[in-house]
């Protein structure tokens, strides 16, 4: 977790750091720092809270800043609560570090320093590598680093300054995110690309064993030995208005707007002549036809996607599929083997349990593909086949267009893997496809008017506790829509399979308990009305999301939420956006931080 920057150049620094790091803050906002050289010293300026009410109130204060280098950092604490001291930049004047991930071994090397009359002031990690650094620091910078990354374990990326070495920015990470801006003239390190996009759109990947140095005249690249190695410039294709807000209140009603593009960006590329195609990826239609088993493994929305994908697999290919949370998968000796596939789903690509859900799949002989929206992230890089969401940065913690765009692929895979062994013909097929392809344009039907989602919200934004309730792909729908109520409003969530409620949780109900319930699947209608019947007989208050064609009884439902007609299939991929805009009302009304939900971070990569 955490956000880190860098930048080396000619012109001040200072505010290109703060201005860098808040559009990191989605990786964690507890506190920040920047570090920089100052006439002949480190001088550094941090504060616990967002930046806009520590860090910058703080800069405020300060006598102006001429520093032409330095660092930064937004912090998402794993070790030591948020405050002044745990912040980042941590250093001791000769040395100054910021650092994104997690030092698994920091307190064997913090017993070894203490031991060396070293003298800890925070509670974190990161301390004990700023330390560790001085140790062994004698005058030759890449010399301290190697010796110091021989020694740690756990994930880091790490942006390095040493007093006597001023204005150069040193970094180096292993399985947390790192990338080198390259400008005219000036020279970054990020966390994201996002976070360096208004100054250039050049940049290179960091990878582990490497060394970066950036300084005035440029950046050079080693291996830990000091070695020089060259590596491929790679261009952004997100633009710096993508990573703005373009109008919206929020990044989360900005990104829910983008869902028909980011649909149509995810599933365009991937057919050919109306039929999937996946040829690009390597995922051939032999090998699909020879897998045993299919895993699905992802965290929160990634891992509810895959559920939407278990159903439509094993409803159209007949062909058993196993879902799980990469935190379980990874810690239960899963069957997962030589012979199946894995598909690993995450929008960072840098998820730390999912990475190593993918890792040990990989070593387990089973092919891995990897359904990834940021470019070049570790996912993305250890992955044997990679599908790329191209659904644009998604900036809110609350995930949305990256749920959508990882749902929609899941349509078009189990259209493939059910063309490929012959349980659907190729008319099917093609109908199945075109009616993906049509999905974008009901989804902004859904985007043009926001009334009835901000009247469902006035309905339940007081409510203490709400239930989901659906069947078949509703109910993997529901999963979703009470995640992203919960996340964002703080009101309690649940969701519950319908036809199971009645085996203790229908408790729950009494009177005026808003229950959402979600009706698009024609085969279980009858069941889900007599399920709905049940709770509103029990002083439930229903909303219900169906067809707007549908008609539905004052004794059944108390509110409708419509949409628009489609085939069955194609109804919950649709519905997720009056989900998504449920939840973004009820937590606009009820006051809170929409794109920055307390407790949480945008990245997650630590366990
Ligand atoms: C919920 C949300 C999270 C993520 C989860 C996985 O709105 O955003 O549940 O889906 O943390 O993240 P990625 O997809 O980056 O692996």
């Amino acid at each position: 977790m955490c956000g880190i920057v860098g930048f080396v150049g000619k012109r001040a620094c200072a505010d290109i750091l703060v201005d860098a790091l808040k559009k990191l803050e989605y990786r964690g906002y507890d506190s920040a720092g920047i570090a920089v050289f100052e006439n002949d010293i480190i001088k550094t300026v941090k504060a616990k809270g967002k930046i806009g009410e520590g860090l910058s109130v703080k800069l405020k204060d300060e006598p102006e800043l001429h520093a032409v280098c330095g660092i930064g950092h937004t912090r998402w604490a794993t070790h030591g609560e948020p405050s002044d001291v745990n912040s980042h930049p941590i250093g001791n004047g000769r040395i100054s570090i910021v650092h994104n991930g997690i030092i698994e071994n920091y307190r064997d090397i913090k017993n070894f320093l203490i031991g060396k009359g070293y003298v800890f002031e925070s509670e974190t990690d990161t301390e004990t590598v700023a330390k560790l650094l001085d140790y062994y620091y004698s005058g030759d910078p890449v010399e301290a680093i190697e010796k110091a990354v021989s020694i740690i374990e756990g994930a880091y990326a790490l942006g390095i300054i040493f007093r006597n070495h001023k204005n150069r920015i040193y970094a180096v990470r292993k399985d947390s995110p790192l990338i080198v801006g390259k400008g005219n003239g000036e020279s970054f390190i990020a966390s994201d690309v996002t976070a360096i996009l208004e100054y250039t759109r050049e940049y290179y990947c960091l990878e582990r064993g490497e060394i970066a140095m950036l300084d005035q005249e440029g950046i050079h690249f080693t291996d830990l030995h000091g070695e020089a190695i060259e590596k491929e410039l790679l261009t952004a294709e997100w633009d710096v208005e993508s990573a703005q807000k373009g109008g919206y209140e929020h990044f989360m009603l900005k990104e829910i707007h983008e869902q028909p593009d980011a649909i149509r960006n995810t599933i365009s590329p991937r057919v050919k002549n109306g039929l999937p195609d996946f040829s690009e990826c390597g995922l051939t239609a032999d090998k699909i036809s020879s897998y045993k088993h299919i895993f699905i493994v992802g965290c929160g929305s990634a891992m509810h996607a895959g559920m939407v994908g278990k159903y439509l697999i094993e409803a159209l290919a007949r062909t058993p599929v196993i879902v799980d949370i990469a935190s379980e998968f990874r810690y239960r000796d899963p069957l997962v083997a030589e012979g199946d596939l894995a598909v690993i789903v995450s929008q960072s690509g840098e998820t730390a349990d999912t990475l190593e859900a993918l890792k040990l799949s990989k070593a387990k002989g089973a092919d891995t593909l990897a359904v990834v929206n940021v470019v070049g992230s570790s996912i993305a890089r250890e992955a044997d086949m990679v599908i790329y969401t191209n659904a644009g940065p998604e900036i809110s913690v609350c995930s949305t267009k990256a749920y959508a765009v990882q749902t929609a692929f899941m349509y078009l895979l189990a259209f493939e893997i059910a063309y490929v062994r012959g349980t659907i013909n190729e008319i099917r097929c093609r109908e199945l496809v075109k009616g993906l392809l049509d999905v974008p344009g009901k989804i902004g039907e859904c985007l043009e008017d926001m009334s009835v989602y901000q009247f469902v919200a006035s309905k339940i934004f007081s409510a203490d506790s709400l239930l989901y309730i659906g069947r078949g792909l509703d109910n993997a729908l529901s999963m979703e829509g009470s995640l992203k109520l919960k996340e964002i409003s703080y009101i309690h969530s649940e969701a519950y399979a319908a036809g199971e409620l009645k085996h203790g949780t229908i408790s729950l109900i009494e009177d005026g308990t808003p229950v959402i319930a979600v009706m698009t699947q024609t085969a279980l209608k009858e069941k889900m009305i007599s399920n709905v019947r049940t709770v509103k007989s029990r002083g439930a208050k229903v909303i219900m999301i169906c067809r707007s064609s549908e008609n539905v009884d004052t004794d059944c439902a108390d509110y409708k939420v419509g949409l628009p007609d489609a085939e069955d299939i194609f109804l919950p991929l649709i519905a997720t956006v009056a989900m998504q805009l449920i939840a973004y009302y009820t937590a606009v009304q009820r006051g809170c931080d929409v794109d920055k939900p307390r407790n949480l971070a945008k990245s997650v990569t630590v366990e």
